[in-house]
This record gives structure tokens, C-alpha cells and sequence, in this order.
């Protein structure tokens, strides 16, 4: 069996995605002509081309313009069953997903529509494909506190269908202690939380997420290589990364894959795992960053087996599914 197929068959997690960062620019189009709104491209072809970033930012003005297609419960819908059937093929068995509530009600979309859609989408891949999945509610940094409150209130009849609270979007400037009180009222509603931290920003906002958010993971998490007290601490405590090499390269985190530091961060003991983050934009799904980062960094097969073993053990499910997922992933290993 060839290392390609090795790692579609791979059982794994997919922790770090955004599914608004899913939306394929055939998507894109079908749900524009679908509920009659205008889109400032001609062509498929048109909407990739310009999908060259240099920054975080240069990513998030041209997603947050492409998500003005969703409008409907259907798109939401539409939208989480194209990603399973991708995630599903290349191997992912459960999925946590997240979604950036404050970009649809902004523009009048109510909170509702969008869980609802997003909600039956998941129980139509869990139908198909067998594939699990749960919901992360992610907060937009750039907008203030008073606005992740008054979304975190919206999402009070639905908490049972949360598992944790997130936080995305433009990270200088808006560092996490901005968010403390929200993520301690969703502490006390009973969620988990996650948070983008160390992807552009630096070290100190990932002790903050650590340290005021309290999170459960981190997401990227790359800068932390640059402060070996907080590699000691994060490996100490078995702080789950959320790593995303295909993202990492598009927004120019990294330069070059062959600099990309996965290997190191499992060198270092740090509970790395592989993940798409907005795949429609940065070129490849879960596959595919496991891909690009095993043939840029020479992962082996132990190494590829480590990072799907650390994305079940990093994912909220409870110990005894953890546990049968990794018995699964045992068997496959031993069996290639
Ligand atoms: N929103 C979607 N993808 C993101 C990323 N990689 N970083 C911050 N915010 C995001
Ligand atoms: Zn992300």
C-alpha cells in the first residue's frame, strides 16, 4: 500500500475546521444563483485565482465575503454534508467542527437557521458515512466583548448541542484576555473551550488563552516554539495543538513546508495533531495537510499513526469511545 493510501484509510479526528472555510467556490456559485445573490466573480476559475494570501487577514476579507451565499437552513445543510462526504473519504471517523455564528447574524442570518442546518447536516453524515461529530461555537476576536455575550445568549436553547466555545479570526490586536469573562460564562454553561492562539499572534497569547481562557486545546499553537518554558509547560500537561500545515503555508506561517515544524513538535513531545482549517481556501483536506507535511518533513508511518492517535486523544469525546477509535487505529496499523 502506497503512503497516499496509508493515510486515507488512516481513523481520525479532524479538530480544527472551520466550516464556513469548506465552502468550494462550485458551492459558492450553485448557492449565489440559488438565493439570487450577486457574487463578485465571474467563474470557479476566477474565485480560486484569487486565493493567494500573504497574511491572515488578506484570508479572512475575501471567507467573510464568500459566506454572504449562506442564507438558508438548506445551505447549512448543503454546506456540513459536502465537508463530511470529503472528510469521509479521506478517513475521518469524527469531526469538530466549528462555526463563526457572529459572521451570519451580522448580516441578518438568524443563529437559529444556522445551527439547525449545520445540526441536520451532521446527522445526515453520521446516517451515511458513520462519522460523529460536534459543534464548537467560535467567537470573532475582532468584534467586542458585548457582542460574544449577546452570542453566547443565543445559543442558550441549543447548549445541549454545543460542546465548546471557540475563538477565530483576526488574532493582533485583539489578544485573549479581551474574551476572559465570555469564556468563563461559557465555563460556567458547561462547555469546553478552544482558542486560536500563536498563529500570528506571539508566546504571550498563548499563556493568555491558557491562562484566562482556560482552554482545553489550542489552536495552531505554532509560536509557542519559540518560548521553551511554555513547550515544557505544554508537553507537561498534555495540551492538545491543532496543527495546520496546508493553512500554515497559505497565510505564510510558515515559508516554506520543508520549514513547517510538526516534527519538531513531536520531537518536543507536544500533542500535535493534522488538521484542514478552512480547506476550500488553502488547498487540500485532511488528507492532504497529513500529505504535504509527511513528504515535506519525512513523517513515517509511526509518525502518521502518533498524529491520528493525538487527534482522539485530543478530541472531547468521551474515554471509552477515545478508546475504541484508538483499538481501531491499532488494528489498521498492525494490519499495514
Ligand atoms: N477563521 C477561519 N480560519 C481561521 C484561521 N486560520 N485563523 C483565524 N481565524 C480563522
Ligand atoms: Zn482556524
Amino acid at each position: 500500500m502506497t503512503d497516499h493510501d496509508f493515510i486515507a484509510g488512516l481513523p481520525k479526528a479532524e479538530l480544527h475546521l472551520h466550516i464556513e472555510g469548506s465552502l468550494e467556490p462550485e458551492l459558492m456559485f450553485a448557492l449565489a444563483a440559488r438565493n439570487g445573490v450577486a457574487i463578485p466573480f465571474a467563474s470557479v476559475e476566477e474565485v480560486r485565482a484569487a486565493y493567494s494570501f500573504s497574511r491572515l487577514q488578506d484570508f479572512l476579507d475575501i471567507y467573510y465575503k464568500g459566506a454572504d451565499v449562506l442564507r438558508t437552513e438548506a445551505d447549512f445543510h448543503d454546506l456540513a454534508v459536502a465537508y463530511f462526504d470529503r472528510a469521509a473519504a479521506d478517513g475521518v471517523v469524527h469531526a469538530e467542527i466549528m462555526f463563526d455564528p457572529q459572521t451570519h447574524t451580522a448580516r441578518g442570518v438568524n443563529f437559529d437557521t444556522v445551527i439547525a442546518g449545520l445540526l441536520s447536516g451532521m446527522a445526515a453524515a453520521e446516517a451515511t458515512h458513520g462519522l460523529t461529530s460536534r459543534l464548537i461555537l467560535s467567537f470573532l476576536r475582532h468584534l467586542d466583548e458585548a457582542d460574544a455575550f449577546a452570542t453566547l445568549e443565543m445559543a442558550r436553547p441549543w447548549l445541549d448541542r454545543i460542546t465548546a466555545v471557540g475563538l477565530d479570526s483576526s488574532e493582533l490586536g485583539h489578544p485573549p484576555e479581551k474574551f476572559a469573562r465570555v469564556f468563563a460564562a461559557a465555563h460556567a454553561l458547561g462547555l469546553r473551550r478552544v482558542a486560536h492562539a500563536g498563529e500570528e499572534g506571539p508566546p504571550g497569547y498563548v499563556y493568555q488563552a491558557l491562562d484566562l481562557l482556560g482552554v482545553d486545546r489550542l489552536d495552531h499553537g505554532n509560536r509557542s516554539l519559540e518560548d521553551p518554558a511554555l513547550v515544557a509547560r505544554l508537553a507537561r500537561t498534555g495540551m492538545t495543538l491543532t496543527v495546520c500545515p496546508l493553512s500554515n503555508l497559505k497565510l505564510c506561517v510558515v515559508g516554506d513546508m520543508a520549514d513547517h515544524p510538526i516534527d519538531r513538535m513531536l520531537r518536543e513531545g507536544l500533542r500535535a495533531t493534522i488538521n484542514s482549517d478552512d480547506p476550500a481556501y488553502f488547498g487540500g483536506y485532511v488528507a492532504d495537510n497529513y500529505r504535504a507535511a509527511a513528504a515535506a518533513r519525512g513523517l513515517d508511518r509511526r509518525d502518521l499513526a502518533m498524529l491520528a492517535r493525538n487527534s482522539f486523544l485530543g478530541s472531547f469525546l468521551p474515554d471509552d469511545v477515545v478508546a475504541t477509535h484508538l483499538a481501531a487505529l491499532d488494528a489498521y496499523v498492525a494490519a499495514h
